[in-house]
């Protein structure tokens, strides 16, 4: 892995959950100094208790998830066929079509997931 010319400090919070250390094994791979922060390692950063309402967002593209990973895939450079499964479950769930799309009141913003790759210079690394 290429390694950042210039090294930055950076605090990832919730860098002990599934997706979080995940980021802080890569970053410090990259070359950064970084350190994860969780109410376990006795940081919290909730102000309050949830307040009862979600702000729920999403860009303005809709696909199935399979297409989205191959996409990503393809801006970096890999190849690799991406094949949906029928069968397959997520978090142990049967996914219909149109379970993963955002609510009525969403917010969706105007980036395409085009867009992204782009100004990500689709350098997303491994
Ligand atoms: N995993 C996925 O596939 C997936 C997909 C889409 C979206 N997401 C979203 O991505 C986020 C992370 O997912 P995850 O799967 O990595 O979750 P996770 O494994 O449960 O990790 C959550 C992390 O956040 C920390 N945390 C929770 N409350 C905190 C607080 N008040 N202050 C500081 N740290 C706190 C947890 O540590 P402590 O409990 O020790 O505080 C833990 O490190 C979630 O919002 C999830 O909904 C996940």
């Amino acid at each position: 892995m290429k390694r950042c010319a210039t090294a930055e400090r950076i605090v990832v919070v919730g860098g002990t959950g599934q997706i979080g250390s995940k980021a802080v094994r890569r970053l410090a791979a990259l070359g950064h100094d970084v350190r994860a922060a969780s109410r376990s390692l006795g940081v919290d950063v909730a102000l309050g208790p949830p307040s009862g309402s979600d702000a729920e967002i999403a860009g303005p593209d809709q696909m199935p998830l399979a297409d989205l990973v191959s996409r990503v895939l393809r801006a970096r450079g890999d190849r690799r066929v991406v094949r949906a499964s029928p069968d397959g479950r997520y978090f142990g769930g049967r996914l219909a079509r149109d379970t993963l799309l955002p609510g009525s009141g969403a917010r969706i913003l105007p980036r395409t997931l085009g867009e992204w790759l782009s100004a990500s210079g689709a350098n997303l690394g491994p």
